[in-house]
């Protein structure tokens, strides 16, 4: 009988000490980050990205902090920039884990995109006709948008000096103007993508960086598609190379100019780039499945109808390697998780042994 009790204090003990430090482990994640330096970041391990406050452009001016909620789940900037207009004073971002980056722009299949979000002047009402005369009123100058970084150099394509960059501009008032666009020709360049028609401006910034933007004709708030035949435009049309290393693949908000305290957004997103031959590509382009025996270098198909893409997107069996950022923020068990199932297991068997024994 002794036997039985030290054994079930033993599994008592063991139980205790396992909830204990499973509770300090969650208390001590910090759920909530605010991140206010120059390029200040926070590394999620619940989702695939990392946030950086990135106000590499503070010139003295005004404020840009960067709140991360819930481990990552979703993000909001607060900003206020009442310098000259002229300059770039912060790029808040969300960045994707380099997991399958760089990879080179033609083998880059699928850029899904999902999620929603706003752009709110304080001290207005949040209805889309007072935020309107809101920018108006407070020459806002600030997008969201998808930012990537490019170079035929693999190494630097992943850092600071990576000489191409492509944006995708979601929403703009249009105080904000794409690099090059006296000189660009987006009547010509124009794709369109989940019902939303995008044009292509170029032209270099003061980095003397190469740089691409695609703007939206509409405000978009929201999206849930696949972007990548924006890229395999300006590789097909031979504007840029296909074998460029893509390296970086960000979203988040260019300000410029904020004359009243501004909050930038983001909630329920998911970025996820698939290259040709994923397995878990929810839009494999046409090249992949081509039977020739070996690849050729050029990919012969069409740059893919965006209209389907949706359809294909949504219709992708849900796996735990999908691009929705719930799924990769389940975590798998810890060690410590582990060892809490299976100690108390063999302890709890060991002492039913000695049980009978007595
Ligand atoms: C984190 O922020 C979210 C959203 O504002 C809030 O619901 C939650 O309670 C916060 N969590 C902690 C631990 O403060
Ligand atoms: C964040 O962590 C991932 C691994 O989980 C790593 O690949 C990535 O480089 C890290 N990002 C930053 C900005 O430290
Ligand atoms: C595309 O990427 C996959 C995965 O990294 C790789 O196996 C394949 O060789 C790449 N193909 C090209 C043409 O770069
Ligand atoms: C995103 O959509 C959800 C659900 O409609 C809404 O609750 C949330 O406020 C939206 N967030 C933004 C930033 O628009
Ligand atoms: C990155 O590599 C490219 C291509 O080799 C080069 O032109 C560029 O100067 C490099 N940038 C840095 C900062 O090393
Ligand atoms: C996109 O532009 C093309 C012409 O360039 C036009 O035919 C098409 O209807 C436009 N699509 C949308 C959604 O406006
Ligand atoms: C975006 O919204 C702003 C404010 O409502 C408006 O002034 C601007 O014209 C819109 N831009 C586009 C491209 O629709
Ligand atoms: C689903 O996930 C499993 C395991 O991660 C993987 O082996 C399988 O190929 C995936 N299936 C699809 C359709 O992505």
């Amino acid at each position: 009988m002794p036997d039985l009790l030290t054994g079930f204090i033993a599994l008592l003990a063991t139980w205790q000490l396992c909830f204990a430090r499973v509770v300090r482990a969650q208390d001590d994640t910090p759920n909530n980050v605010t991140l206010c330096g120059v390029s200040d970041f926070y590394n999620s391990t619940a989702v695939p990205y990392s946030f950086n406050n990135n106000k590499w452009g503070d010139d003295g001016t005004g404020f840009s902090c960067t709140n991360v909620l819930d481990q990552g789940e979703s993000f909001s900037v607060t900003f206020q920039w009442r310098g000259p207009a002229d300059t770039v004073k912060a790029f808040p971002y969300m960045k994707l884990h380099p997991e399958r980056l760089p990879v080179q722009l033609w083998n880059a299949s699928t850029l899904h995109f999902s999620g929603n979000w706003s752009m709110l002047v304080e001290g207005y009402d949040n209805g889309p006709e007072a935020q309107a005369i809101a920018y108006d009123n407070t020459a806002l100058k600030a997008n969201a948008a998808i930012d990537m970084f490019l170079s035929d150099d693999i190494t630097n394509s992943t850092g600071l000096g990576s000489p191409i960059e492509i944006m995708i501009w979601l929403w703009y008032p249009p105080t904000m103007l794409p690099l090059g666009h006296s000189e660009s020709t987006p009547q010509i360049d124009t794709v369109e993508v989940s019902g939303t028609n995008f044009s292509l401006y170029h032209g270099w910034n003061a980095q003397g960086q190469n740089v691409f933007s695609w703007l939206a004709h509409q405000n978009m708030t929201s999206a849930d598609d696949d972007f990548a035949p924006l890229l395999s435009y300006i590789w097909k049309k031979g504007l840029l190379s296909g074998a460029l290393y893509l390296g970086q693949i960000e979203f988040g908000a260019e300000v410029m100019h904020a004359g009243e305290t501004t909050t930038f957004e983001a909630n329920n997103y998911g970025l996820k780039l698939y290259r040709e031959g994923d397995k878990d590509d929810p839009n494999p382009k046409p090249t992949s499945t081509a039977s020739m025996s070996k690849p050729t270098i050029m990919p012969t198909g069409q740059a893919g109808s965006s209209t389907s893409s949706s359809a294909s997107t949504t219709s992708a069996a849900p796996n735990a390697s999908s691009s929705n950022a719930a799924s990769a923020s389940i975590p798998a068990l810890s060690l410590r998780q582990k060892l809490c199932i299976v100690i108390p297991l063999v302890v709890s068997f060991f002492s039913g042994t000695l049980m009978f024994m007595n």
